[in-house]
């Protein structure tokens, strides 16, 4: 994560604002903080105020497109934001009339782009439509005699490159027709992490493609450019360690699951990269032999608790053993919910590398060090433990 953060800072021609949804743990927060990251995308009051408690005086933007009333005004009197994203006129409206027509609001208006080469499509909910975008970049241009700009989402692990291109040709369109200049351009999130059967092209091809764009760009010389990256910053800073409760065949049933920290696993059926390990005398240490294909179920009573895999362990796996599951810094622990009282999990810091990563970290096999052996010890007493590295 820390190498995450400062490859962004590093790379990026912008501002890099952490999308915090993907993973809203404090000590991802701090982290993030101290390596750099000190701009926060928010969806929430709650959000706004974690990163007040846990990185104050930082940065915010709400770039959530659809917000209450009342969110606005806590966001703009009480906490100080200013940035508020929009993709219609009610809620430029809603804006304007809750900060009581503020005069000093960074208006982004969030336009739809094509989702091509995402895993995960964010077009469809939110987003205006490219005939409708000028008259609201005008209005909102109207609206603040501070910033405005332009943001889209390409969709999440966006697998091309070139997408962020193709979407800010779009954003100029609109802006060519609108007649106005974007003082910020805002790409979103969708960076890649690098999972099973998915490997993206490295991340510096992805900061070609932005750059390109944005010199294309109807945008004047001062004009920012900003990313939201949420799941390339924090995915590879945590795995957890869940127990098999139970092998029946191919099927293991685990103690997490789709409600707790496995919901992309289900939803998405999405390929995560597992290892075995096994405790005897009190020692754990990883298990190798012939893999074979599993699936996994998870421990509530309902049958989408279920997570298809295929995921590749050693053949004599059995009830008892532990399994480490990779690449779950985003959107894991951020989707946990407590069903069936399940979702209990104990945190421990680790300094092992990821199991893959797009920042040169991965080794393929890790032993486990002396350490993370008492850690894993520990678990027979807990429920599932989530691991986190620096
Ligand atoms: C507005 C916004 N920005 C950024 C992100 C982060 O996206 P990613 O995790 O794909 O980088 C999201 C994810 O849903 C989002 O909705």
């Amino acid at each position: 994560m820390a190498a995450a953060a400062r490859w962004f800072q590093t790379n990026f021609r912008g501002d890099v604002f952490y999308a915090v949804k993907a993973n809203p743990s404090p000590w991802v927060i701090e982290t993030l903080v101290a390596n750099g990251v000190t701009s926060f995308d928010v969806a929430s009051i709650p959000e706004i105020e974690l990163i007040a408690q846990h990185a104050p005086g930082s940065r915010m933007a709400f770039m959530h497109p659809v917000k209450s009333r009342a969110a606005i005004s806590a966001a703009y009197f009480d906490h100080g934001v200013r940035t508020f994203a929009l993709d219609t006129h009610e809620e430029l409206a809603k804006i304007v009339e809750a900060t009581s027509e503020a005069k000093d609001l960074n208006l982004i208006v969030r336009l739809a782009v094509a989702a091509e080469g995402a895993a995960y499509s964010l077009s469809g909910k939110f987003g205006v439509d490219a005939h409708e975008a000028p008259a609201l970049l005008l209005a909102a241009r109207r609206a603040t005699q501070d910033l405005m700009g332009v943001s889209f989402h390409v969709g999440s692990q966006c697998m091309r490159p070139t997408a962020y291109q193709a979407a800010m040709t779009q954003a100029s369109r609109a802006l060519v027709r609108a007649g106005v200049f974007a003082d910020v351009v805002d790409v979103g999130g969708g960076f890649p992490s690098v999972y099973p059967g998915m490997v993206p092209p490295a991340l510096a091809d992805y900061v070609d493609s932005i750059d390109r764009g944005f010199a294309e760009m109807m945008v004047h010389e001062t004009t920012e450019l900003w990313c939201e990256p949420g799941r390339a910053l924090v995915a590879e800073g945590s795995s957890i360690i869940t127990k098999v409760e139970l092998r029946k065949g191919e099927a293991l049933y685990l103690n997490d699951g789709s409600y707790g920290s496995l919901f992309d696993a289900a939803h998405a059926k999405w390929p995560f990269p597992v290892k075995l390990l096994r405790t005897e005398g009190g020692e754990a240490r990883e298990v190798e032999g012939n893999l074979k294909p599993f699936k996994f179920w998870g421990p509530t009573c309902d049958s989408l608790d279920h997570m298809p895999g295929p995921f590749w362990l050693p053949e004599d796996v059995r009830e008892g053993d532990y399994i480490e599951i990779g690449m779950l810094g985003a959107y894991g622990v951020a989707m946990n919910t407590r069903f069936n009282g399940f979702g209990d999990a104990e945190i421990a810091e680790t300094r092992d590398a990821p199991m893959a990563s797009m920042f040169g970290l991965a080794r393929r096999s890790i032993p486990l060090p002396k350490q993370e052996n008492q850690n894993v010890v520990k678990l027979s007493r807990a429920r599932s433990k989530k691991r986190r590295r620096k």
